[in-house]
């Protein structure tokens, strides 16, 4: 299968899929990289690996409609199965996520339905959980909220902090985003309503 995947950082989720993709463990190949910032190591990752990398600056346009509606256009050029938000720090219109409703994942580093939006690890170490963790999700108009995937859990520690909790949920990242691909990429994952189906079971 075909898979863009949009970035707007450093890309280690990125390079995740594209290694996944070379080991075989996603029966795919990313087309293409789209980054809404300029000059992040997400766009060399993509250039490394001789996949075209995009930058579609969103300060270009005046509006979320106008962004969004561009990069529509740029996704489909590439006629991708799979659309893969990978650390895309972007508010999408329902309009765009509707388009690509059952054929777009994002992966989110909280334990969802727990701590949607930003500062997650923040938020987990202030509310004193004893657990953290990321879960892929597919995408739909609700931010953060489509049906979960798969989800991977991680214990909070005495000594963490932001960044030491950040790193160990990273690792889980980097495990199960691969691992959710390739199971959509085998034809085995579905969305159908709000629900996420693997062999047409309900997760
Ligand atoms: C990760 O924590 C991911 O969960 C979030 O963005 C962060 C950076 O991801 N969506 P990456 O290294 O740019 O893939």
């Amino acid at each position: 299968m075909r898979i863009v995947v949009l970035i707007s950082g450093s890309g280690s989720n990125l390079q995740a899929i594209i290694d996944g993709c070379n080991d075989g463990r996603i029966n795919g190949s990313v087309v293409a990289v789209i980054s809404n910032r300029p000059d992040v190591k997400g766009l060399e990752r993509a250039r490394n690996h001789g996949i075209e990398a995009i930058t579609l600056d969103h300060r270009n346009f005046d509006s979320r409609e106008t962004f969004d509606a561009a990069l529509a256009q740029h996704i489909d050029n590439f006629e991708p199965e799979l659309v893969i938000l990978a650390g895309f720090m972007r508010i999408l219109t329902p309009t765009f996520t509707g388009r690509y409703l059952g054929r777009m994942l994002n992966i989110h580093p909280s334990l969802l339905p727990k701590y949607p939006g930003l500062h997650t690890h923040k938020r987990a170490l202030e509310a004193g959980d004893s657990e953290h963790g990321v879960t892929v999700h597919f995408v739909t108009a609700e931010l953060d909220g489509g049906p979960a995937v798969l989800q991977a859990r991680v214990p909070i520690l005495e000594s963490d902090t932001e960044d030491t909790l950040a790193a160990r949920v990273l690792e889980q990242e980097h495990r199960i985003y691969p691992q959710a691909a390739g199971w959509f990429c085998e034809g085995r994952l579905t969305l159908q309503g709000n629900a996420a189906l693997l062999d047409n079971t309900p997760i």
